[in-house]
């Protein structure tokens, strides 16, 4: 049983409280994350790097979040789910965007869905926010424009793309999302951001003025050697833990240890 909704999420901006929001991709992490009292879990399509290994995001199919998408919400009982539309699930056309958002909520359980885009995928986000679909927007570092990007780099440095990016934002709220993902961005004009929009912003290397904060769960917990951006911070070292259980495992079965009698049926 659910229970925080958008309107909890849209409250929290207007009363100053900060959002919590973490990526997960399957049941446990799902779990031990709602019981922690998370405010919001995305199912994201970083599944594609952290996950399955690829190098950037663009390989993830809808078929993919589906199956994770389940997963986490089978795992869920608080926290609200936003899924992640997978590359080239949206921007084809009107009507395949719309029956896909349909059935990440139909198939795959999720209460919202995230775009990445702003102007340039305003009136995507109107026509799925107008089947009662809310949708999260997500503008700056989009990793699934890494090739336009030319590498995962910081965006609204210069003062003409800082302009887009506010003029981006102020078109995603008015499209009806209620809530903005700021990934890779410089703090102030986050910070400006924030104060120009009325629905709350989830920063991402977007610094602390944002309305809420999302990370990625494999990265803050230190599961994820390969990358590591500056923003992350690393909240627990759970790969040492891991591999030291594998390691004391297969030392017990090349010994002959275990199983011991413990572990066997008499
Ligand atoms: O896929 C993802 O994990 C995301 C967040 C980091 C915003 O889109
Ligand atoms: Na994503």
């Amino acid at each position: 049983k659910k229970t925080k909704t958008i309107l909890d999420i849209r409250r929290m901006k207007v009363e100053g409280e900060k959002i919590t929001v973490l990526t997960a991709y399957d049941y446990p992490f799902a779990r031990l994350m709602d019981l922690a009292g998370i405010d919001m879990i995305l199912v994201g399509d970083s599944v594609g790097t952290v996950v399955a290994g690829y190098d950037n995001t663009l390989p993830v199919t809808l078929e993919e979040m589906l199956y994770h998408t389940r997963a986490v919400v089978r795992g869920t009982s608080s926290a609200l789910v936003v899924t992640d539309m997978p590359f080239l699930s949206y921007q084809v056309d009107l009507a395949e965007a719309r029956r896909n958002a349909g059935r990440l909520i139909k198939e795959g359980g999720a209460q919202a869905v995230k775009l990445e885009g702003g102007e340039n995928i305003a009136a995507t986000i109107r026509a799925i926010v107008d089947m009662d679909i809310p949708v999260v927007g997500h503008i700056g570092l989009t990793p699934q424009s890494i090739h336009r990007m030319g590498g995962f780099r910081v965006q609204g440095k210069e003062d003409l793309q800082a302009r887009q990016l506010l003029a981006d934002a102020r078109a995603v709220e008015q499209a009806g999302a209620f809530a903005l993902v700021l990934e890779g961005i410089p703090a102030p004009l986050a910070r400006e951001i924030t104060e120009t929009v009325s629905i709350p912003t989830i920063g991402i290397g977007a610094g602390v003025h944002c309305d809420g904060q999302v990370l990625v769960i494999h990265d803050i917990l230190g599961l994820c050697e390969k990358y590591s951006p500056k923003f992350v911070k690393r909240f627990a070292d759970v790969s040492e833990t891991i591999s030291q259980g594998i390691s004391d495992y297969i030392r017990e079965v090349k010994a002959g240890t275990f199983p011991d009698d413990e572990h066997s049926f008499k």
